[in-house]
């Protein structure tokens, strides 16, 4: 075999020298995943007498983003060529190592293969192993790896399970300091901010079941000082809006209004990395007075961006607003926000359970703070609303940090230092 040093921490190298022919590996961000298989692909393919190896990525282009330089850089002395366009490696002993994407299934049938490595698997639909890739290892009895960081107790989840079973098979769990190699400030960094949950799952590795209890009525803290929230003070104003269909007449608003939808209009202030918030307007409105609402809300706080949630109901009330805005002669800066193809549930929980675990979210006290507890409780029941809880959620969307105050600079050093330019 070809002169090549495999170059491994003490957890990549327990896996990398267990003999199953499957594998599945979940381990926390950072532990040097993409790292592990790049070598394995570059030994599977050494070793191997006729069969080619593939990489499976999420999509085609993280493959190559992930996987390209990686594995150009480790297998530099074995690499003969190397074929940009269609991420294909040829080693020395002609083998090749291909790089593909789970999201072109048509890419991936057909060939015999001594090895392929889905990583990220947690992200990939099942189906890409099962139907496609499976029977693809049956010519030479060829073996796979699975890995990637849990989302959820999902196929992946499955998988690790099973193979806990099956003589042919291992599961590895690993955490990211198992990786010798992680600054501990990143992963404090990361600590501070996720819930002990998401933490778990994203740096402990553990499959998590991310439903009922999401929130803690003992989270709720309240700003101590009303005087935080004035003019002067440091930090600065957004606002984000999640519109609900609005009534036609005043004659609408006898119905049961509680069964509703609701419009929320949440006003918070970003003082560094915590959000005060100062009011969350809700109730059902006629489009022209929804206008009036935003508008108003952004004027009294001064707010720097109006985030409203992209689509049909937006794109409903923008004349409205343009036409407040100018018989008032006050322009305030509109912004989409969106659900970027999210789970409602999933996105709540992700832009809110980490700040109000950690104190990061404070509420002035005002009438609105016993709807919204009520709400932040309820959730993700499918019979409550969440209407307050969503329209706050996406401040997420519309706050920039400003971390001016916080930043220490003696740990600061410029890129050109350290790149040695
Ligand atoms: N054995 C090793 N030797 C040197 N550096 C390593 C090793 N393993 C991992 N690293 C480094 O640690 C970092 C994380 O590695 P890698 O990208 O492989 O992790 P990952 O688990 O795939 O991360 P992510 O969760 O972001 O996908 C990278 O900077 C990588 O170069
Ligand atoms: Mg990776």
């Amino acid at each position: 075999m070809a002169d090549i040093k495999v170059s491994l921490h003490d957890a990549q190298m327990e896996i990398f020298k267990s003999p199953a022919r499957f594998k599945v590996v979940a381990a926390g961000r950072r532990f040097g995943k993409s790292r592990l298989a790049a070598w394995v692909l570059l030994i599977k393919a050494l070793q191997s007498k006729s069969k080619d190896v593939f990489y499976v990525g999420p999509t085609f282009q993280q493959s190559k983003d992930i996987m390209w330089g990686m594995l150009k850089e480790l297998g530099q002395d074995v690499i003969k060529a190397a074929h940009e366009n269609t991420a294909v490696l040829t080693l020395v002993n002609d083998r090749k190592i291909y790089l593909k994407g789970s999201d072109r299934p048509d890419t991936l049938r057909g060939v015999g293969l001594e090895y392929v490595v889905l990583d990220e698997y947690a992200s990939m639909k099942p189906e890409v192993w099962e139907m496609i890739l499976r029977p693809t290892l049956a010519d030479v009895k060829g073996g796979a790896m699975f890995i990637g960081t849990p989302a959820g107790k999902n196929h992946f989840y499955k998988l690790y399970i099973e193979a806990q079973q099956d003589d042919d098979w291992e599961a590895f769990q690993f955490n990211s300091t198992d990786n010798p190699l992680l600054d501990p400030k990143e992963i404090a960094a990361a600590k501070s901010t996720m819930s002990t949950q998401a933490f778990r799952q994203e740096f402990e590795a553990t499959f998590e079941s991310f439903t009922g209890g999401i929130f803690k009525e003992e989270w709720i803290k309240y700003v101590d000082n009303e005087a935080d929230f004035a003019e002067g003070t440091i930090g600065h104003y957004v606002v984000a809006v999640d519109p609900a269909g609005f009534e036609q007449s005043s004659k609408d608003r006898g119905l049961k209004s509680s069964k509703l939808d609701e419009t929320a209009i949440s006003v918070v202030k970003i003082v560094n990395d915590e959000w005060l918030v100062k009011d969350i307007y809700h109730g059902r409105w006629g489009i022209k007075e929804t206008a009036f609402k935003i508008l108003q809300a952004a004027i009294e706080s001064q707010a720097t961006t109006v985030g409203i949630e992209a689509g049909a109901l937006k794109n409903a009330i923008m004349p409205y607003l343009e036409d407040e805005m100018r018989t008032h002669g006050r322009w305030v800066n509109i912004t989409d926000v969106t659900h970027g193809g999210k789970r409602k549930i999933d996105r709540i929980t992700w832009s809110l359970q980490g700040r109000l675990e950690h104190g990061k979210i404070k509420f002035r006290k005002a009438s609105w703070n016993d709807h919204f507890i009520s709400q932040m409780m309820d959730f993700p029941s499918p019979l409550s609303h969440d209407d307050l809880l969503d329209s706050l959620a996406y401040i997420d969307q519309v706050s920039v940090a400003d971390y001016a105050g916080s930043i220490e600079l003696e740990d600061w050093e410029p890129m050109d230092a350290i790149a040695g330019y």
